[in-house]
């Protein structure tokens, strides 16, 4: 089973020396680090010059997350006569996690590793599950393994330099956390009329990581509870697909904020009378929070769309029945049910419902 690491203490530099020192004293471990810890020198650990071979660079972007990257990581391991008592220790966002893990899971049927996650998605998601993998003939994550690392180990202080729209897209996960399984992380989350810098967070991460870990633990293949985790996720996806067509900038997080809003308003109409107004109300919060990111101006772009455009992308998930998406509604917060299905009609009423409540709001 994975260890999990979350050091959140306010001293100290939270350098990789520190991480390093959680990591088993073996000889000569390999890292695989995202480049923009090039320039942050402070978090490179003081046994390694940046300029080492033992460093594998990765340009976290997400044309990167390639097979053709994975065989460049293969040809570098081979190059450093890699084998299965070397570490490997990953360092970066999901991008380089996902990648970095997919080549190690693979290399001579998978050598130990370690990941070290330094934005807010990757240490409250990505590091957390074991799946991997690659982008492949334009379908993302299509390549894969689920290989559980060795050791994850989480700096919050790292997080200080992450980007507001990265800071949304991990939030939104942590909400989805609380929304599907722990009632009173909700309550805590959505007392924040804005959405926090992280690093000041460390124990709303350490419980969101906590949440993730306990789900995947019990269905680490996704047969069966694992995918509460989709939680906003479907409309999400068609939304990012659609956003990548039309070469507009909706971070992911923006993606699942709108996801978890369709899926909080249609759950509210399948659950009890008692539910129906917390569920409406927790939708609000979320739309709050998206709004506040006037500069991607997310739900306009959203009421611009044809609902069948993005039905038809939901559909294409190859999960889905003929006529039918399945979704995970709420029956109430903290309670998610898989595999509810939702008809087109179902859909663009509930679409509609939202995108225009939304676009009035915003004008
Ligand atoms: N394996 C899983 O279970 C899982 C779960 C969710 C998402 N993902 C994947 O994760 C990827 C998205 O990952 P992500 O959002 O973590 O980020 P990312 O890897 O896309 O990185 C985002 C950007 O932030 C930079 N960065 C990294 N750490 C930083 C820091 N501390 N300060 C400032 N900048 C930093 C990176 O260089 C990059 O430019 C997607 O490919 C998605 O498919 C995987």
């Amino acid at each position: 089973m994975t260890r999990y690491c979350l050091n959140s203490s306010r001293s100290g530099t939270g350098d990789l020396h520190e991480a390093m020192t959680w990591i088993p004293p073996q000889s000569n471990p390999l890292f695989i680090i995202d480049t923009f810890f090039q320039k942050e020198s402070a978090f490179i650990f003081n046994e390694i010059h940046p300029s080492s071979k033992r460093i594998f660079w990765f340009d976290a972007d997400e044309t990167q997350k390639s097979i053709e990257r994975a065989i460049a990581i293969w040809e570098w391991l081979v190059e450093l006569e890699a084998n299965r008592s070397t570490p490997l220790v990953i360092v970066g966002g999901g991008i380089t996690l996902d990648t970095g893990a997919f080549a190690a899971s693979t290399f001579q049927r998978g050598i130990p590793f370690t990941l070290v996650p330094t934005t807010l998605l990757a240490q409250v998601d990505a590091s957390i599950g074991g799946k991997n993998g690659v982008n492949f003939l334009t379908i993302k994550n299509y390549l894969g393994t689920i290989t559980e690392p060795t050791h994850v180990i989480a700096d919050t202080r790292v997080l200080a330099t992450l980007p507001a729209a990265h800071v949304i897209s991990g939030w939104m996960e942590m909400v989805k956390h609380g929304l599907i399984a722990d009632p009173e992380l909700w309550r805590t989350l959505s007392s924040f009329q804005y959405v926090p810098r992280p690093e000041n967070e460390p124990e709303l991460i350490r419980t969101s990581s906590q949440i993730k870990f306990n789900i995947v633990q019990d269905d680490l293949r996704e047969d069966g509870r694992r995918k509460i985790l989709n939680f906003g996720h479907t409309v999400a996806h068609a939304l990012e697909s659609l956003a990548s067509r039309e070469a507009m900038n909706v971070p992911h997080g923006m993606a699942v904020g709108l996801g978890m809003v369709f899926s909080l308003t249609w759950s509210a109409q399948l659950t009890t009378e008692n539910s129906r107004q917390t569920l409406l109300d927790a939708a609000q919060i979320v739309r709050a929070w998206i709004e506040q990111f006037t500069e991607f101006n997310c739900i306009n772009w959203a009421a611009s769309l044809d609902a069948l455009e993005v039905w038809n992308n939901m559909k294409r998930d190859k999960k889905n029945r003929a006529d039918e998406v399945l979704e995970v509604a709420l029956k109430a917060i903290g309670e998610a049910h898989w595999d509810e299905p939702i008809t087109r009609p179902v859909f663009e009423e509930v679409w509609q419902q939202i995108v225009h409540e939304n676009s009035s709001a915003q004008n």
